[in-house]
């Protein structure tokens, strides 16, 4: 419905809106795309700059949508979703755009080829296109022209990279040209954060390690012809590093989804194979997190109460330490997990249990990779007196002596 703008109740903070001119240049030539949003006091909710816009622009009334809004809270929550976390374009949004803009003009104005002369015209429109000339239009270089073409041709490619970044395509990209150097991804600090696993490493499956953990791991803690034993090892990440990185593995799992991972169920203690391990990698279930997407074995971690998980636990501890190599290392990676108020803190747990028979050398933190949290999340966690949780616990014990 329309609106006057001197009905319209502005009681947001100030805050820097940037260029407003622009904007209204643009309400001005194109109409308001998107109405503002108001409560039926009609307090503003969203669209702080379209209405400094259309006010400098001497509009007396405008387009609104009538939210009823039941609480502050629920005004807060619906300024924050609009205004503060609004998504910008991505990076593969904005490279297919250029993409795109660049193929246009190339449809309409006729293309150079590399090599070929630019300076030739086409009947209708005059010069050939290039990339310089989108680089000019769109007031960017040619570099990040040539780059987005090359993102977005990719994504069109393998449709499944739609969700990661440019710099992250550009990288697979740029392993696929040189080869993988595992060196890229080491990482120096006690945080070891990555945008996402690396592709071509582990099948899909719930819960999948990132490869580049298992590569810091085994770069820091084991030599080649090294043995590596994964008794969880789901969709089989350590296996595929440990190949490029020329170590021994043996890999199980309650319920093997590869050839290469033998069915096995680490509550009955290590097989005989795996003595003198110089490195025994245990990536448990996080408890009951997925219960359900892991098989429904009685015995399978994630189906224990939480009393008998720290049971098996400690077994594996025991375990173990009978397999291990005598200077041997042993990595456990955790999450915690939601209880009714606040998370259970399964890597403490743990910690207390490994440390009666391990020596504690190094302990990390994993981050999972980059998440968003919506203006709704913002009011859960205070509600729910719920902090959510961003990372897990990599801990690198020792056998003690
Ligand atoms: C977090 S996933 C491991 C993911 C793996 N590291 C990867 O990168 O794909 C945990 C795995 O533990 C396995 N598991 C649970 N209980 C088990 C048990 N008692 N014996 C062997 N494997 C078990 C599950 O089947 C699941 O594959």
């Amino acid at each position: 419905m329309k609106v006057k703008l001197t009905e319209i109740k502005n009681t947001q903070a100030r805050r820097e809106d940037g260029d407003i001119k622009e904007l209204a240049k643009s309400i001005q030539e194109v109409g308001l795309i998107c109405p503002l949003t108001l409560n039926q006091n009609y307090k503003l909710l969203a669209g702080r700059r379209r209405f400094k816009a259309i006010s400098e622009l001497g509009w007396e009334e405008v387009e609104c949508n009538i939210l009823n809004s039941e609480n502050e809270l629920f005004d807060f929550r619906v300024a924050i979703e609009e205004n503060l976390i609004r998504k910008p374009l991505t990076d593969i949004e904005m490279a297919t755009a250029i993409k795109e803009y660049d193929e246009l003009k190339r449809k309409l104005y006729g293309s150079a080829r590399r090599g070929e002369r630019t300076d030739l015209t086409s009947p209708q429109y005059g010069e050939v296109w290039t990339q310089k000339r989108t680089a000019e239009d769109l007031n960017i270089s040619q570099q990040a022209v040539s780059t987005a073409i090359q993102i977005a041709g990719a994504v069109e490619e393998h449709p499944e990279w739609a969700k990661k970044t440019g710099r992250q395509i550009l990288h697979i990209l740029k392993d696929e040209r040189e080869g993988l150097d595992i060196h890229n991804y080491i990482r120096p600090y006690n945080l070891w954060s990555f945008a996402e696993p690396l592709a071509g490493f582990g099948k899909e499956y719930p819960g999948r390690m990132p490869a580049q953990i298992v590569i810091n791991l085994l770069w820091y803690f084991t030599d080649e012809g090294d043995l590596v034993v994964d008794p969880m090892a789901g969709g089989g990440t350590t296996i595929d590093v440990c190949k490029i990185m020329n170590r021994k593995v043996m890999a199980y799992d309650i319920q093997p989804i590869r050839e290469d991972i033998k069915k096995w169920d680490i509550t009955q203690g290590f097989p005989d194979e795996c003595s003198n391990a110089q490195l025994i990698l245990l990536d448990p279930p996080y408890w009951q997190q997925k219960k359900g997407k892991y098989s429904a074995d009685e015995s399978n971690l994630a189906n224990l109460s939480l009393d008998e998980f720290y049971v098996k636990i400690e077994a594996l501890f025991v375990d173990a330490q009978k397999i291990l190599a005598p200077q041997g290392y042993l990595a456990f990676i955790i999450g915690s997990t939601i209880k009714n108020i606040g998370r259970e803190d399964h890597a403490l747990k743990c910690y207390n249990i490994a440390s009666q028979y391990f020596n504690l050398i190094y302990r990390i933190i994993v981050p999972y990779p980059t998440q968003q949290y919506t203006g709704f999340d913002i009011v859960r966690v205070k509600e729910n007196k719920q902090i959510l949780n961003l990372y897990r616990d990599l801990m690198i014990f020792q056998k003690k002596t």
